[in-house]
């Protein structure tokens, strides 16, 4: 009897605890005042469901991103932040102030970012199961949602307004803004764009939907990314399964199929960094390599492009220097937009020779009897069954070796 009763009582208590710590965990509201520091606590707003949270993660020892995720998966998936190219130290701070205004702070309360509305009239904040980040009036009229400023990230409901911009990632575990766009136009027109540094100064359309005109906002009904290898990816994460393990998030389309062959600009380099060449690997995901004698300029950014390991030839008629040149063949390759010479109905070793006589040409494409003579920087570079004919990359060689 008395071990039946204390088991009751244990189990009302662990009941209490559990609510207690389910209330603890998921804020509906965020009320005025409150805050989020940057430190290994990992303190939270989560979304009713859970499915969401606000708060910091920490990319780098020491630096912080304030970022939306999905937080009741291993992989914590960000899906908006608001200091991508900004990381700040421990210590700093998330407000939302007692006058409605909200605000991220470094720990000498400088601040970092701040939402761009009057803010007077803010009654609480709310992270929304939608993934939606909300500041809210008493009238329940949203007055600022993170769906209206998104990172890389479309969400299911979140809407992509006219001038509404995509930003893809530096690279798959740097969040600063990288080198694609996705933007919707006033026009009407849905494009994607190549940035050629990290800032939008020079931009190509690689893809658009040739829809001016027709005014319409674009909702996705799944995780929707532009990667930062310039593909835009749905997403799906299978919601229940058998195992425990194993899951994770699975591709369900790519826009474009090919980036590798789709972008093809006069300007730019491509896909991938200039005397890259891009090819989609049998994931479907591109991957940019350099050709045989050249190696990539930044180890830690393989879209940096490729710079050849060995001294050019010279130009000087007396020690022009062929003897120290040979070719690497590599089928299926081709740099479409890189020639400065073209010659028809000529054999390959006639080609090849061309090639060798010149201290201009860097590579020479042969296919079908046609020659083409290229120059660097080589770009759009990609290699595919589509192509055919090869690409001869001269290289210089000592004894032997390529160097
Ligand atoms: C948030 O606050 C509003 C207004 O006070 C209230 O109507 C709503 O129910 C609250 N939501 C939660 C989840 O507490
Ligand atoms: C905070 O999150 C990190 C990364 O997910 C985890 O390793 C760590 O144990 C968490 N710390 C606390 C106090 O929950
Ligand atoms: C919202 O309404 C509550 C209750 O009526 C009031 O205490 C509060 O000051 C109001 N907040 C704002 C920002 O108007
Ligand atoms: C909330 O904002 C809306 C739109 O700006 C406004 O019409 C309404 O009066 C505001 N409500 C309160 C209580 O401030
Ligand atoms: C991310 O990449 C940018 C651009 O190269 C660089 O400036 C920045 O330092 C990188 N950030 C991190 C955390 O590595
Ligand atoms: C090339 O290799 C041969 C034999 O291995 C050697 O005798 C010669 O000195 C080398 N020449 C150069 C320029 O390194």
């Amino acid at each position: 009897m008395a071990f039946a009763v204390s088991s009751k009582i244990i189990f009302f208590l662990l009941l209490f605890l559990f609510l207690l710590s389910a209330t603890a965990q998921r804020y509906g509201n965020v009320t005025l005042g409150s805050s989020i520091t940057a430190n290994k606590e990992n303190s939270t707003w989560v979304s009713p469901s859970g499915e969401f949270a606000f708060g910091f993660q920490q990319i780098i020892p020491g630096g912080y991103l304030l970022a939306i995720w999905f937080n009741r998966i291993p992989e914590r998936t960000i899906v908006w932040s608001a200091n991508r190219d900004n990381l700040v130290q421990e210590g700093s701070k998330v407000q939302l102030y007692a006058d409605g205004r909200f605000e991220l702070s470094d720990p000498s309360g400088h601040r970092i970012w701040t939402t761009t509305i009057s803010h007077d009239r803010v009654a609480y904040g709310a992270m929304l199961d939608t993934g939606n980040f909300v500041l809210v009036n008493n009238s329940s009229v949203v007055l600022w949602q993170s769906f209206d400023e998104p990172t890389d990230t479309l969400l299911p409901t979140q809407t992509l307004n006219k001038d509404g911009k995509l930003v893809s990632s530096f690279s798959k575990t740097n969040f600063s803004r990288g080198r694609f766009l996705f933007t919707l136009q006033y026009d009407g027109n849905l494009v994607s764009y190549r940035s050629l540094k990290g800032y939008l100064l020079q931009i190509f359309a690689y893809w658009s939907t040739q829809t001016i005109g027709s005014g319409f906002k674009l909702i996705f009904n799944r995780r929707a990314i532009l990667e930062y290898d310039g593909v835009l990816k749905h997403y799906v994460y299978p919601k229940s399964s058998n195992s425990a393990g194993a899951r994770s998030w699975s591709t369900i389309n790519f826009i474009p199929s090919n980036i590798c062959t789709r972008i093809t600009q006069s300007t730019g380099s491509g896909a991938c960094g200039f005397n890259s060449i891009c090819s989609l690997g049998t994931d479907q995901i591109p991957k940019c390599d350099c050709p045989f004698g050249y190696s990539v300029i930044d180890p830690n950014d393989r879209m940096s492009g490729c710079k050849p390991n060995f001294v050019a030839q010279s130009c000087d008629k007396e020690a022009h220097g062929t003897e120290f040149f040979r070719f690497t063949d590599m089928p299926n390759t081709d740099w479409p937009l890189s020639d400065y010479a073209y010659f028809q109905l000529v054999t390959e070793d006639w080609c090849r020779q061309v090639c060798l006589d010149d201290c201009f040409c860097a590579v020479a494409i042969y296919r079908d009897g046609k020659c083409w003579k290229k120059k660097y920087p080589l770009s759009n570079g990609r290699v595919d069954s589509s192509t055919g004919g090869k690409a001869m990359i001269k290289i210089r060689y000592n004894n032997g070796t390529a160097y």
